[in-house]
């Protein structure tokens, strides 16, 4: 199953298996830097049949740290343009691009640097959908008013149309790992007496008015993804149920895969995150309940056997693979051509294998 075709969109994936985004803290300015290349480069010629890039945000306040990728002005367009050409140059794959905003995890020191901390020097007002802090030695983020829940649709419109001029082949969103887009959809983190709090219509609202603008923008020819939270892992939490029902909208928004994650919106859940396929059984009760969309999730899947047994099983259609390929991006390459399941060794590298 693994190495079966797989169709999302109009783009026909050779495999089931994608890379995962990873936060890199290595722009300049918000601008790809020679690392992005180095990394992104050897993770298209991976085995891979998808990239997925790394968190990037669609505006300056929307940012995790001072060393984000972003793609809001002319100059970020200018340069992920060019290394999207590098990267396709090097292996013609579906790159995507996933969009976020940080709301009150942003302002942050780079995590090798000071782990889960705000920053205190160069730092900025983070907004979110209520007046919570993010964990207890954090600052209160600002909770944002009409006009900036207007300001947030549009950054996200803008960044979605720079994506599709830089030539990415699709777009994810980010709503899961206590991203704005969390923030709003949990009741843990708002509690907004508007029409974006309360019901969980409307804590959908902002989520689901963005995923329309950016179909319009992606249409047919791009991919349009979300990465999901299935559960915050907390007693008054988001639970399966109501994230089963998101995704039914946001099926019905267009999208074309979800990747089921989970947690997040506070520091300390009751996930454990050493356990092998973490996020499967979410996967599995979604896909059983929802038909034609791809169904993806995310944690602890590089065990090959038993990822083939999840698929056959019909638990998932699509795995997302991240720490596995930045320990060594051949992984999948060696195990697979060992195996005669895959084909693409690049030339230049064949006598290696
Ligand atoms: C260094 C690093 C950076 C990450 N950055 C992101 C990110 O930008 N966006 C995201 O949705 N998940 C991010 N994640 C989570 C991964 O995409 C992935 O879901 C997680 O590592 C679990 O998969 P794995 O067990 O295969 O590593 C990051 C993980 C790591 C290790």
């Amino acid at each position: 199953m693994i190495f079966k075709n797989l169709k999302i969109g109009n783009k026909n994936l050779q495999n089931r298996i994608s890379v995962s985004p990873m936060c890199q803290y290595s722009a300049n300015d918000g601008k790809p830097s020679a690392w992005h290349y180095k990394h992104l480069g050897s993770l298209v010629c991976s085995g891979a049949s998808m990239v997925v890039v790394e968190s990037t945000a669609v505006s300056k306040v929307g940012r995790i740290t001072n060393q984000d990728l972003c793609l809001y002005n002319l100059k970020h367009l200018r340069e992920l343009k060019k290394l999207v050409k590098y990267l396709k140059n090097l292996n013609n794959i579906p790159i995507i691009i996933q969009l976020s905003h940080s709301g009150k995890k942003g302002s942050s020191y780079v995590p090798w640097i000071k782990s889960n901390s705000s920053l205190k020097k160069n730092n900025w007002t983070t907004i979110s959908s209520s007046k919570i802090k993010k964990d207890e030695f954090w600052p209160y983020p600002k909770a944002a008013n009409k006009k900036e829940i207007n300001q947030i649709l549009y950054d996200f419109k803008r960044s979605a149309f720079f994506a599709k001029r830089a030539g990415f082949d699709g777009i994810e969103i980010h709503m899961a790992h206590g991203y704005l887009i969390h923030q709003f959809l949990s009741p843990i983190s708002n509690i907004r007496k508007d029409d974006y709090g309360g019901s969980i219509s409307n804590r959908n609202a902002l989520p689901i008015s963005i995923v329309r603008k950016l179909k319009k923008i992606t249409g047919k020819k791009m991919i349009l993804g979300a990465r999901v939270t299935a559960s915050d892992h907390l007693e008054k939490g988001i639970k399966l149920k109501e994230s089963l029902n998101f995704i039914k909208l946001l099926k019905k928004e267009g999208v074309n895969y979800v990747c089921i994650s989970s947690g997040g919106i506070k520091t300390k859940t009751k996930l454990n995150t050493k356990k092998k396929g973490i996020r499967v059984s979410f996967a599995k009760n979604i896909k059983k309940e929802i038909s034609n969309l791809v169904i993806g999730t995310t944690g602890n899947l590089s065990d090959l056997k038993y990822l083939e047994r999840v698929m056959r099983n019909k638990c998932i259609d699509l795995a997302f693979i991240g720490r596995p390929f930045l320990k060594n991006p051949n992984w999948l390459l060696s195990h697979a051509h060992k195996n005669g399941e895959l084909k693409f060794i690049p030339n230049q590298y064949l006598r290696a294998f």
